[in-house]
């Protein structure tokens, strides 16, 4: 059984996210999908929406779960059974991010590999930064965002406190 995980915060997950799930459970017998529960830095949706809502629209793909984790990737990734940490790249500046970041990921031990996997070109432009804005203004995030969550992300990011 050969296990991929992908970590992020999807706060809110974009239609670019889910895209990269559906071509990666291609690929793999179990996709996990873990959400990092980071209690100082709360964001926009609660993290167990995050999970929630990457669950109803993951719910057609049957070897895809969502789980969160708090702590470091790499431990929760190998408690999981899964050597390989899928992320997506957008552009020359998430490879500057995400590079150290997969190096940092391989030297811990775990023999963890890192699989990158380019965008769609369709949903390049696409953040979860970009969604949060725009739907905390009152945007159109119909083309951005999984339409069946978009009440959701207009409630949790347009609130005012
Ligand atoms: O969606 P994001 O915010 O780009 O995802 C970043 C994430 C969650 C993959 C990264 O912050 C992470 O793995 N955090 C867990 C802590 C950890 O393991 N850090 C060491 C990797 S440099």
């Amino acid at each position: 059984m050969r296990t991929a995980i992908f970590p992020g915060s999807f706060d809110p997950i974009t239609n670019g996210h889910l895209d990269i799930i559906r071509r990666a459970s291609l690929l793999f017998d179990r996709l996990l999908v873990a959400v990092l529960v980071h209690p100082s830095k709360p964001g926009c949706l609660p993290f167990a929406d995050r999970a929630d809502m990457i669950r109803r629209v993951t719910a057609d793909l049957p070897n895809v779960t969502v789980e969160q984790f708090t702590g470091l990737l790499a431990d929760y990734a190998t408690s999981q059974g899964a050597r390989v940490i899928i992320r997506g790249l957008r552009s020359a500046a998430d490879f500057a991010y995400e590079a150290p970041m997969a190096w940092l990921n391989g030297g811990l031990g775990k023999g963890l590999e890192t699989l990158f996997m380019l965008t769609s070109p369709q949903y390049a432009f696409i953040s979860s930064s970009g969604v949060r804005e725009i739907a905390a203004l009152g945007g159109d995030i119909s083309r951005l965002a999984p339409q069946a969550l978009e009440n959701q992300i207009y409630a949790a990011c347009n609130r005012t406190e």
